[in-house]
């Protein structure tokens, strides 16, 4: 399904795509709006939403004034959609496919969303240093399990205490198994948000330390009941 997806059998996450650009138009709605892309071969989803990616936009709990990163945007349909939901808030777009940053940039303009930057890049290297609210990607399955447990393990160090990462996969892609590594190897809770067409979108939790000053107040609390 993935592969086929790009309109000519091309990987969808080379850098520099050869085939040539035949373009086409997609539109639908998300909260009320009509949104509206620019879809092209070369790129993950070339003549239409992948039903996965349509799963994860379904279940995009994101609030106002989040700070989301869209890993692995392709035509940018989940960065455009968090932009829409966090109008306070800023989003980050990236992929390495140029591709594809390209036409997430028309995507954005094409939609009006200011809050919003794409950038160019492998895994987390373009927000080194940069921790965000959430972090949400259809993960490019097809590069190998090695590159998926590199984002999963990577992703952690780039929320926010309390932040989330959203990923969206189906059983032929291992998503069972990425979900068991990430109730094994993260600290905070992992939860299915959603399914459909043997899709799942799965959530992991950075948990949030107990620093000094929590555990202070409840201590406090404690001394009042007992007194
Ligand atoms: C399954 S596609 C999802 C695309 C888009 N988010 C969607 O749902 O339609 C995965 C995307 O990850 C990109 N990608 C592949 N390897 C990557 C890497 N190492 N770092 C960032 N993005 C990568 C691909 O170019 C592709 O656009």
């Amino acid at each position: 399904m993935e592969e086929p997806s790009t309109g000519d059998g091309e990987p969808y996450f080379a850098e520099r795509p050869r085939s040539r650009s035949r373009r086409s138009e997609l539109r639908f709605l998300y909260r009320g709006e009509l949104l509206t892309f620019a879809l092209d071969r070369g790129v993950f989803g070339a003549r239409e939403l992948d039903p996965g990616t349509a799963l994860l936009i379904e279940h995009l709990a994101v609030r106002p004034t989040d700070r989301v990163l869209d890993l692995g945007t392709g035509w940018g349909p989940v960065g455009v959609a968090a932009a829409k939901a966090a109008p306070r808030g800023r989003v980050v777009l990236t992929d390495v496919n140029r591709r594809a940053a390209r036409l997430a940039r028309e995507n954005l303009d094409r939609n009006r969303v200011r809050n919003a930057e794409v950038r160019v890049g492998s895994l987390f290297g373009p927000v080194a240093g940069e921790s965000f609210d959430v972090i949400a990607s259809n993960p490019p399955y097809r590069a190998g399990r090695p590159l998926i447990l590199a984002l999963l393990a990577a992703a952690r160090d780039h929320l926010t205490d309390g932040g989330r990462l959203l990923i969206v996969g189906k059983g032929a892609q291992g998503i069972r198994f990425y979900q068991e590594w990430l109730e094994t190897h993260w600290d905070g809770p992992v939860e299915v948000l959603g399914r459909g067409s043997g899709y799942r979108v799965v959530e992991a939790r950075r948990r949030t330390p107990a620093g000094p000053g929590q555990g202070a107040r409840v201590a406090v609390a404690r001394r009042g009941r007992s007194a």
